[in-house]
């Protein structure tokens, strides 16, 4: 794939994703991260995406990640974890960073407590994909697949 190929797609997941496997299985099923971000990168080879994987509890990490993604990414997936619902931090991160962006949740944080309705991401991002468990991340990469273009 040449350099100007524009298909370098970077996941960033958040605070307590990486507890995945030990979370509540009706939310978020029982894959491990590990086992999740390999289907991932399953669904980027098979979109030609160059797909990258960052996760961090602390958000300043997070954030910092953002202001450096344009350097390293064409595009971001993002599922944040809780910091959705509150870290504007990361949404000031992510319009500094300038990038397509789309956000997932493997679970349905619309059908959950009330404050898991609010998303700092809301306006910022191209789709917002959740409740479909891994395949939701499939979604997301056929959005920034079409938005990076072929
Ligand atoms: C989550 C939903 C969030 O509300 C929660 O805090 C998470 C995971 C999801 O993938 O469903 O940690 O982002």
């Amino acid at each position: 794939m040449s350099p100007t190929a524009h298909n370098r797609v970077e996941v960033l997941h958040g605070v307590n994703l990486d507890a995945l496997g030990r979370r509540s299985p009706e939310h978020y099923g029982t894959l491990t991260l590990a086992e999740l971000q390999t289907q991932i990168k399953r669904y980027g080879r098979e979109l030609d995406l160059e797909v990258a994987f960052f996760q961090t509890n602390n958000e300043g990490e997070y954030v910092e990640r953002l202001h450096r993604l344009p350097e390293v990414a064409d595009a971001a997936l993002l599922n944040p974890g809780a910091w959705t619902h509150y870290s504007w931090a990361i949404r000031d991160a992510l319009e500094i960073a300038g990038l397509p962006a789309v956000e997932v949740h493997l679970s349905d944080v619309g059908e959950r407590e009330d404050w898991r309705r609010l998303s700092v991401l809301e306006g910022l991002v191209l789709r917002t994909v959740s409740g479909k468990g891994p395949e939701g991340y499939r979604e997301a990469l056929e959005v920034l697949r079409r938005e990076l273009g072929s």
